[in-house]
């Protein structure tokens, strides 16, 4: 059961194996995006244990090599962009990292898997879980990424959508910025999400218009 997974003991367990697999420095990484999933799932009420153990896992399959990362990614049945398995390999390793661990532990839970999975990329329709590690994974105090420790004294003060959001942004602009590839999913989600966004803003203005109507 996906309860059992979320001990204490368990996490103790998943972190040792875990400091086995990671260079020291990705290792630190994954403890503070868990330290940040929690503190993101106790502001927006989200599970801390399942934000815990997605956090620190999340990065599980991110020492492998490109080419290890694809014959894993064909191994264990990833579906994805034919693009992304040939040119963008290190963008495979949330996917596999959650077939993965659903094959190691079993007890684990979709939803964590999930997060797990989506953290690389993210995805239109993100669930809180799925927010909150994508989140913690770009504004973990550790990680050198312009812009997010304004994102992060923004916590509580928006909603969970708005600060992925914000997050997201400040990615985007940093692959731009790099000239980095993008996942081809990209634009999707930016539009998805910019949209909803537009929409909360526009619902009050409506209401106000009404009022004033009257
Ligand atoms: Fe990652
Ligand atoms: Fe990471």
């Amino acid at each position: 059961m996906a309860e059992e997974s979320l001990t204490d003991e368990f996490y103790e367990q998943a972190k040792k194996s875990l400091r086995q697999r990671l260079a020291p420095q990705r290792y630190e990484h994954s403890l503070s995006v868990s330290d940040m999933a929690v503190r993101l799932a106790r502001a927006y009420g989200v599970d801390e244990r399942k934000a815990r153990l997605a956090g620190l896992l999340h990065d599980w399959d991110k020492d492998y090599s490109d080419d290890d990362a694809r014959m894993r990614a064909r191994e264990l049945g990833v579906q994805t962009n034919p693009v992304v398995l040939e040119s963008m390999p290190r963008l495979l390793h949330g996917p596999t990292a959650a077939l993965d661990l659903a094959r190691a532990y079993p007890e684990i839970g979709d939803d964590v898997l999930q997060a797990i999975a989506r953290h690389t990329s993210a995805e239109v329709g993100m669930t809180d879980l799925d927010m909150v590690v994508y989140t913690a994974d770009a504004i973990e105090p550790l990680r050198p990424f312009d812009g997010m420790a304004a994102v992060r004294e923004r916590i509580g003060q928006v909603s969970l959508e708005e600060l992925f959001l914000a997050t997201f942004q400040h990615v985007i602009a940093f692959l731009v910025e790099k000239k980095r590839r993008m996942h081809p999913d990209t634009v999707n989600v930016w539009n998805y999400y910019v949209e909803r966004s537009r929409d909360v803003r526009k619902k009050p203005r409506k209401a106000e218009q009404k009022k004033g109507s009257k």
